[in-house]
């Protein structure tokens, strides 16, 4: 089972949103034509600032070559004011919480993870807590901005549709790939690595943009 996952189910099933749904409106979708590609008027944009405060369904796969087909899905609290990542997730025979607490990480980028998962009876399995290399990221509003994004293209992601893909070396090392409406929302982000030949596939959708108390 992939261990990347924690805590607070309880705590988790309280999380609120403070802000009202986004308004979805069909100009978060609509882009100019200068980003169309292999169009006279195209012109690479500046990578934009993004929202990080949200909630979102989301789907994910992560690969590699140790055998490990991870696919999980539920809904993700992003707080970066709380420096706080909250998933509340299905897994095949149990479910649960887990919390990336980012203001208790490693110098190599390790973040403190609590794992807490029922399994379908409501027994609860022990308690899981240590540093991880955490698939779910804390999203800076100018990560795309520091991290020199290039503009790769307008592509159609399952269940948004049409995004504008953004790419970057992440912390200098990792190919990533973040996905982003036309209003700044983020609607998921792929990242792959050599190492353990490992390559992780995030789709967000049904995402409301706001402060989230967890
Ligand atoms: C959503 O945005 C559209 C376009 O800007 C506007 O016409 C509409 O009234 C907005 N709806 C809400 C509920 O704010
Ligand atoms: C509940 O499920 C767990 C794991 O599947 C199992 O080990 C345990 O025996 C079950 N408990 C009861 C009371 O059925
Ligand atoms: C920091 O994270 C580690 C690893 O999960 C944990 O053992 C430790 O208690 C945490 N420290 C604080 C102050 O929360």
């Amino acid at each position: 089972m992939h261990i990347s996952l924690s805590v607070k189910l309880v705590l988790g099933a309280m999380c609120t949103i403070a802000a009202s749904k986004r308004n979805m409106s069909a100009r978060c979708h609509q882009f100019s034509d200068e980003l169309v590609e292999f169009s006279s008027h195209f012109q690479e944009p500046e990578p934009p600032l993004i929202e990080t405060e949200f909630k979102t369904a989301f789907l994910q796969h992560k690969w590699d070559n140790q055998g490990r087909s991870n696919i999980a899905t539920g809904v993700w609290y992003s707080s970066p004011s709380q420096r706080l990542v909250v998933l509340n997730e299905a897994f095949d025979g149990a479910f649960g919480s887990s919390t990336f607490d980012y203001s208790n990480t490693t110098s190599d980028g390790l973040v403190d993870n609590t794992l807490v998962l029922f399994s379908p009876n409501g027994t609860m399995l022990p308690v899981y807590r240590d540093y991880v290399n955490s698939d779910f990221p804390l999203f800076e509003d100018d990560m795309l901005v520091k991290g020199g994004a290039v503009f790769s293209g307008l592509v159609e992601r399952l269940l948004v549709g049409q995004v504008a893909s953004w790419s970057m070396l992440y912390q200098g090392a990792i190919p990533l790939t973040v996905f982003v409406d036309a209003c700044g929302v983020v609607l998921g982000y792929d990242y792959w690595a050599p190492f353990l030949r490992t390559r992780v596939v995030t789709n967000f959708f049904d995402t409301t943009v706001g402060p989230v108390d967890l």
